[in-house]
């Protein structure tokens, strides 16, 4: 979906930009995508994309890793 019509960016090129670390901030996507910086009117919209994508974990983050299951000394008798 289109964010920034005067762009032409979308949620996609947002979400991207920010999951790859190159924005947390809107005045960072204005930087990397001019996202807001001519009439305005996806600022809102943008930051509501920017702040979800902030919020959610991400698939290509590290998943939190559990004790690796070892077996009783015993077990390997058999
Ligand atoms: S719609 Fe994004 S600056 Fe105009």
């Amino acid at each position: 979906m289109y964010i920034c019509i005067c762009h032409g960016i979308t949620d996609h090129q947002i979400r991207d930009c920010v999951k790859a670390g190159c924005a947390r901030t809107l005045c960072d996507l204005q930087g990397q995508l001019g996202v807001a910086t001519q009439c305005g009117c996806c600022e809102g919209a943008a930051m509501q994309v920017l702040h979800e994508t902030l919020a959610s974990p991400s698939r290509d983050a590290p998943q939190p890793r559990f004790p690796d299951i070892v077996s009783p000394p015993f077990a390997a008798a058999a």
